[in-house]
C-alpha cells in the first residue's frame, strides 16, 4: 500500500475539488481519515465541500481558492500550505477542462488557458511539491489525464495533446521517483458525467449519440479507481473495460487510418 496513514501535519492536496471527479477523490481520501486541502477557483463550492467532509468523516479540511492558470498563484501554493502548518504527501493534479472545435476557429486566449491549467499547472505543482516528498522519502502523486491521451483528437487538438503530455510526463517522473519513495499514477478516464461537457460546450444530445453508454463511468467509480490505483502504486488506471479497449486501439492504430475516422465522428467537426 502506498497511500500514507493519516497524520495531523500532512495533507492530500486535490486540485479541481469543487466539482466532478476531484470532488469525489477528495471525499474518498477523507473517508480514509486523511486530511485534505481543496484547490479550485470557486471558493463557495470548496467551503461547502469542506464542511460536508468534516461533518461526514471528522477530518481536517482546508480550502485554498486558486486559479491554476495563473503561474504566480501556483508558485504561491507551497507557502500557503506551509502557513497552515502542513506538508503535502498526496498530490492530486485533477483540475482541467477542454475547448471544443477546430483550432482555426478557436479563441486563442482560451486555448492557452487550457494548456496552462491542464499542462503547465501539473508540471508546476509536481516541480514544487516533489522535492519535499523526496526529502521525506514519502509521497503519492495522482495525475488525471484521459483516454484522450492515447490518440490525437481533431476537434479537441489542444486537449488531446495536453492529456498525452500528462500521461507521458507521469510515466517519466514515476521512473525518476521510483527509488525516492514517491509513487506516480496517471488516471485516464473515458467519458464521465460531470461539469466537463458543459464547460467544453458539448451539446448533450450529440455527445450521447457519439459516445455509446458502455463507455460512461460514474464520477465516483472513476475516483475510486484512481485512489485505489494510487494506493496499489499502478502506473496507469483506465476505468472501464470498453475504455481500456478503446485506449489500446487508439494507441496502436496507424494515425493515417485512425484520424479521419475520429474527425468524422467528432461532433465539433461535423460542419468543419
Ligand atoms: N468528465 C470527463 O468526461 C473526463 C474524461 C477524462 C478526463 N477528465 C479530466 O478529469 C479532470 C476533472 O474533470 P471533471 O470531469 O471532474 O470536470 P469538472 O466537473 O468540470 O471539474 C473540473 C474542475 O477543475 C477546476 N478548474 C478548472 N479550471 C481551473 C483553474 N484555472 N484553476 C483551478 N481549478 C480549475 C474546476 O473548478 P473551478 O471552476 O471552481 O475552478 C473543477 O473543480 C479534468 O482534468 C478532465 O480533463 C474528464
Amino acid at each position: 500500500m502506498s497511500l500514507p496513514a493519516p497524520q495531523s501535519d500532512r495533507t492530500c492536496l486535490v486540485t479541481g475539488a469543487s466539482s466532478g471527479i476531484g470532488e469525489e477523490i477528495a471525499g474518498l481520501l477523507a473517508a480514509r481519515g486523511l486530511g485534505v486541502t481543496l484547490v479550485a477557483r470557486t471558493e463557495s463550492k470548496l467551503l461547502a465541500l469542506a464542511d460536508a467532509l468534516r461533518a461526514r468523516h471528522g477530518v481536517r479540511v482546508e480550502v485554498l481558492a486558486t486559479d491554476l492558470a495563473d503561474a504566480d498563484a501556483c508558485s504561491a501554493l507551497p507557502g500557503r500550505v506551509a502557513d497552515l502548518g502542513l506538508a503535502v504527501n498526496v498530490l492530486v493534479n485533477n483540475a482541467g477542462f477542454s475547448t471544443l472545435g477546430p483550432v482555426y476557429r478557436s479563441d486563442a486566449e482560451r486555448e492557452i488557458a487550457m494548456v496552462r491549467t491542464d499542462v503547465e499547472a501539473v508540471v508546476h505543482l509536481c516541480a514544487l511539491f516533489t522535492p519535499a516528498m523526496v526529502e521525506r522519502r514519502s509521497g503519492c502523486i495522482l495525475n488525471v489525464a484521459s483516454t484522450a491521451a492515447f490518440q490525437p483528437i481533431p476537434g479537441q487538438a489542444g486537449y488531446g495533446a495536453s492529456k498525452a503530455f500528462v500521461l507521458s510526463y507521469s510515466h517519466a517522473i514515476r521512473e525518476e521517483l521510483r527509488s525516492q519513495g514517491v509513487t506516480v499514477t496517471a488516471l485516464c478516464p473515458g467519458p464521465v458525467e460531470t461539469g466537463f461537457a458543459e464547460v467544453a460546450g458539448f451539446d448533450q444530445t450529440e455527445i450521447a449519440e457519439t459516445m455509446p453508454k458502455m463507455f460512461w463511468v460514474p464520477a465516483v467509480d472513476v475516483a475510486r479507481a484512481g485512489v485505489e490505483g494510487m494506493d496499489a502504486n499502478r502506473a496507469v488506471v483506465i476505468p472501464g473495460l470498453p475504455n481500456r479497449a478503446s485506449a489500446a486501439f487508439g494507441w496502436l492504430s496507424p494515425r493515417r487510418l485512425l484520424l479521419p475516422v475520429v474527425a468524422k465522428a467528432h461532433p465539433a467537426m461535423r460542419d468543419a
